[in-house]
């Protein structure tokens, strides 16, 4: 848990009526020209001739604009931070993940419409001291940042494409948002969206988001976005992996401890059966290009998806998969697709064929897989993701020469976190600024 003086999203109730002194002169772009006219301490502290006995606690403001005959030791600009959350002499030794001073100051990477009512625009007016304008400046309410929530658990990373939006972190009972980390933790989702109303809007980290359907069909009133194609390069890319490494007999040739015949097949100009038309086989098709496949893409609606030779739609899959050489799955889970390969529908596919899943295993009737492997009908299976998953040790499919397992990795941590960060962030700026969110998630559809 943070600490308190660290999960302070509201502004510190401040004894200096001089406060906004950072914002006046260390928020705009340009350097100011002219001295600082706040810049006697004197005067910051109330316009009294008589000396504040205590230190100003946006003293550094006076260096900040080059005041100080003693050279600041840091250059950041929102050096005050250190005291809106410390009020300490000393600085911070880390920054508080909490702090509206990001926001404030117009801190993220994209440019928000900046919150802050000293904003230049009002100096570049020239707004006067203790004019009208300045006078409603200090007594309109200020506009609150976005405060988003990051639980169960967070990481530096997470905060910083949260700030990175241009919202500000919060507990999650002053949050309006809850940017949710756990794959699998549906039920304490629920629970906490069941506590906090005010969470509004939830951002899960994963594209498929199966686990957590009951908790969005219970929660209609939130507004739910996922990470749907944000992870669709990679997976593809390991997609054509484990199709050419089976068409090209990979699997058995990496296993092998003697010279062996020749085998394997050309990709170019195969007939491909793609389920599911969104990000992955999006990014698929692309890479797949140059191979001169025939593919068939079958997805829920009916619009062609671009670079497919055809689109069908759902009820038109054994069309699809008829003949095909190869088969690869990248749909969600749902009810209408658990087991939409099963023993029929893989006797569709032409002999030799090969099934790659980096989809989710309950796509495949498991059972039905290793028996068209056993039969021969089946050239492979190239599968990154299993049922059972993890598939226990011992399962016939791990000692099948023409089967290549990788362990769920078509997109690793490593692939996924700079990937996850950017949709985080996009998504925190859109839904400041109004905007349709990313990967909004559809409940009556499930993805
Ligand atoms: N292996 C991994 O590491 C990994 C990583 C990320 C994702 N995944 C899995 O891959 C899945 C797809 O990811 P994505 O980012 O490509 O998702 P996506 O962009 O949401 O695309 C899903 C596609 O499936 C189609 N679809 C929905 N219901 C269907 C049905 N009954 N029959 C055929 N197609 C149907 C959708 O049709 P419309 O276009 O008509 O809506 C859409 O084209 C995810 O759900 C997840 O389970 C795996």
């Amino acid at each position: 848990m943070p600490n308190l003086h660290e999960i302070t999203a509201t502004p510190q109730p401040t004894p200096c009526r001089f406060e906004p002194d950072a914002n006046l002169h260390g928020n705009g772009a340009a350097p100011q020209p002219t001295p600082c006219r706040f810049e006697p301490d004197a005067n910051l502290h109330g316009n009294s001739a008589t000396p504040q006995p205590s230190p100003c606690r946006f003293k550094a403001d006076a260096n900040l604009h080059g005041n100080s005959a003693a050279p600041q030791p840091s250059p950041c600009r929102f050096k005050a931070d250190a005291n809106l959350h410390g009020n300490g002499a000393a600085p911070q030794p880390s920054p508080c993940r909490f702090t509206p001073d990001a926001n404030l100051h117009g801190n993220g990477a994209t440019s928000q419409p900046s919150p802050c009512r000293f904003t230049p625009d009002a100096s570049a007016a020239g707004v006067g001291w203790g004019g009208p304008a300045y006078r409603r400046a200090m007594t309109e309410p200020r506009p609150e940042p976005l405060r988003v929530a990051t639980e169960p658990r967070t990481a530096d990373w997470i905060d910083d494409a949260v700030r990175a939006g241009g919202a500000a972190l919060a507990p999650v009972a002053e949050a309006a948002a809850v940017v949710w980390t756990a794959p699998d933790r549906p039920d304490e989702l629920a629970a906490l969206l069941d506590a906090h109303p005010n969470l509004a809007w939830v951002q899960l980290p994963w594209a498929g988001i199966e686990p957590y359907l009951d908790v969005i069909r219970a929660h209609p009133d939130r507004t739910w976005s996922c990470a749907t194609g944000v992870y669709a390069e990679p997976v593809a890319e390991h997609a054509l992996a484990l199709l050419l490494a089976g068409f090209r007999h990979l699997a058995t040739y990496a296993r092998a401890e003697t010279w062996t015949r020749d085998a394997g097949r050309n990709l170019h100009g195969a007939r491909l059966a793609l389920l599911g038309g969104g990000g992955i086989t999006r990014a698929f098709l692309r890479m797949v290009g140059p191979f001169a496949c025939d593919t068939t893409v079958v997805r829920r609606s009916p619009e062609a998806v671009p670079g497919a030779t055809r689109t069908l739609p759902a009820d038109r899959v054994d069309e699809a998969l008829t003949d095909a050489d190869a088969v690869v799955l990248a749909l969600p889970l749902l009810d209408a697709t658990r087991h939409v390969l099963d023993a029929r529908r893989l006797a569709l596919l032409a002999p030799g064929a090969w099934v790659v899943n980096v989809a989710r295993g309950a796509h495949v009737d498991t059972e039905a897989l290793v028996d068209a492997l056993r039969s021969g009908h089946l050239g492979g299976a190239a599968l990154d993701v299993t049922d059972p998953e993890p598939l226990p040790d011992g399962h016939p499919l791990w000692s099948m020469p023409n089967v290549l397992i990788t362990p769920h990795t078509g997109n690793t941590k490593a692939m996924a976190r700079p990937l996850l960060s950017g949709r985080i962030t996009d998504n925190v700026r859109r839904r400041i600024a109004d905007e349709p969110l990313l990967g909004l998630v559809d409940p009556d559809a499930g993805y």
